[in-house]
């Protein structure tokens, strides 16, 4: 018999969840109380962009086995159950709200008429999912019992079908044998392939996703931190960064300098990490995770001034071409996006600027509506006296800077990701700025010919 999975909540991770449980063979019923979202995903329209995942989804609503509904009574009959609700920081502080997970426990429990298993995938604060026990306890109808696993979920966007269907490892937080088997059997193909799995209690699960958030972005502020060194001393971060990454115990992920880290994940789960720290006791611990916090809000601080002394010390009328808007390349999603932030900071500051994203242009809109828009890198570009790589999309690597030049007022450009091929763009007569190396002139192409002459003259 066909094992069905019901998947609560359905946005980037419920969403990439269901259909990834969908391609693995089993019925999934994808649950979430947006209507216009449930819409979409019955319809086969994925409501966000993520490469590779529209496809799954057209194949499996097609072919029945998918479907999405906004009663959560219709999951009651599934064999396991995944929580994918968002855990966003809460409105009045660093600590991550819990109501939806809650809320969808509380939700479910009740319609159960068999026993269950409930595997939290979200990212929650720890001891979470033993008070969400507590609740499935106090709620189970008479007969009924619930069990809570954990299950950290580690899938990036832009990559979160290739992550689901082959995870670098699996973690399997239970508290019996049966929970563990269950798991087993829903991951057969990833641990068939030789996934590793770790099979810990509950805590120690939840303790897992949010340590590697906080260590991938202390990593990040570390390489930040560094580049403000060499912002103070002429160095250049990006060659830091590369001679440290040979070190096969440092590595090169996740050690690009730049604007930083955004997104509904890193900043909120260090955030989160460090209030649960002071909720226990422990806050010392975590102290550090402030100054990771903030070395990474300085870089968009220094971006902003960047600017305002390439352009002579004020930005006011200053026109601006913002390129990127998403927190990274291959996704939509704007969440604390370090791009924006930078361009609403210009416009604060008096200059026009417009913004161009490949994907994210909808949801920058909805977050920034007094930002202007421009339809194209192109347009963007038009008239710019100043121009800022924020999020590097390829399009964006793969202009010509010759001809983006033509198009510009100023050949002038910060690239706040250290992704531009610099002497391609200083060759095309750009001035060059990236975060924690030294300023670059444009490179004048005479100067090569004399050179050999100099040398013709020693020989
Ligand atoms: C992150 C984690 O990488 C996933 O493992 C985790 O599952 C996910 O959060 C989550 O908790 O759901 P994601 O938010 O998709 O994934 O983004 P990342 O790929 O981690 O990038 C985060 C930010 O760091 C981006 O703004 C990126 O531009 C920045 N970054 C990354 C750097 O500034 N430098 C680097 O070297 C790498």
């Amino acid at each position: 018999m066909t094992t069905t999975i019901s998947v609560i909540g359905t946005g980037y991770l419920g969403a990439t969840h269901a259909a990834c449980m969908a391609e693995l063979g089993f019925a999934v019923i994808g649950v979430d109380t947006d209507p216009a979202k449930i819409a979409d995903l019955s319809a086969g329209r994925l409501p966000f962009y993520e490469p590779g995942l529209p496809e799954l989804l057209r194949a499996h609503t097609d072919a029945g086995v998918l479907r999405f509904t906004t009663s959560i009574a219709e999951a009651a009959d599934a064999d396991v159950h995944f929580l994918c609700v968002g855990t966003p920081q809460r409105a009045d502080g660093l600590g991550a709200d819990t109501t939806h997970v809650r809320a969808a426990v509380a939700g479910l429990v009740p319609h159960l008429r068999r026993d269950a298993l409930i595997v939290g995938k979200s990212t929650v604060p720890v001891g979470t999912a033993h008070e969400l026990q507590a609740v499935a306890d106090a709620l189970a109808p008479e007969g009924v019992r619930v069990e809570i696993a954990w299950n950290p979920e580690f899938l990036r966007e832009g990559r979160s079908v290739e992550d689901t269907l082959r995870p670098d490892r699996l973690v399997l937080g239970v508290t019996s044998e049966a929970a563990e088997q269950t798991l087993r059997t829903v991951y057969e193909r990833a641990i068939g392939s030789g996934t590793p799995v770790v099979v810990t209690d509950l805590v120690s699960a939840e303790l897992v996703k949010v340590s590697a958030n906080a260590f991938l972005a202390t990593k990040i502020s570390f390489i930040n931190a560094v580049a403000e060194l060499c912002e103070a001393t002429g160095g250049d971060v990006t060659d830091v960064s590369r001679a440290l990454g040979h070190d096969a115990r440092i590595g090169h992920a996740f050690l690009k300098a730049g604007l930083g880290f955004g997104g509904g994940c890193l900043p909120k789960d260090i955030r989160a990490m460090m209030a649960r720290a002071g909720e226990l006791g422990v806050d010392q611990a975590l102290t550090f995770l402030r100054e990771v916090d903030d070395i990474n809000m300085r870089r968009r601080h220094r971006v902003v001034d960047m600017a305002t002394d390439e352009v002579g010390g004020s930005l006011l009328g200053r026109r601006v071409a913002v390129l990127g808007a998403a927190f990274k390349p291959l996704t939509d999603d704007v969440r604390d996006s370090p791009a924006l932030n930078v361009a609403a900071q210009l416009q604060l500051r008096g200059a026009q600027v417009r913004v161009y994203d490949p994907q994210a242009m909808d949801n920058a809109r909805a977050v920034f509506p007094t930002l202007a828009y421009a339809d194209s890198a192109a347009d963007a570009l038009a008239g710019a006296d100043l121009v800022l790589l924020l999020t590097e999309w390829s399009e964006f690597l793969e202009l010509d800077p010759a001809q983006a030049g033509d198009l510009v007022a100023q050949r002038r450009v910060i690239d706040g990701r250290n992704a531009l091929d610099t002497d391609a763009w200083r060759r095309a007569g750009w001035s060059y700025r990236g975060l924690g190396r030294p300023r670059m002139e444009p490179i004048v192409e005479s100067a090569a010919p004399a050179a050999a002459t100099e040398l013709e003259l020693v020989g």
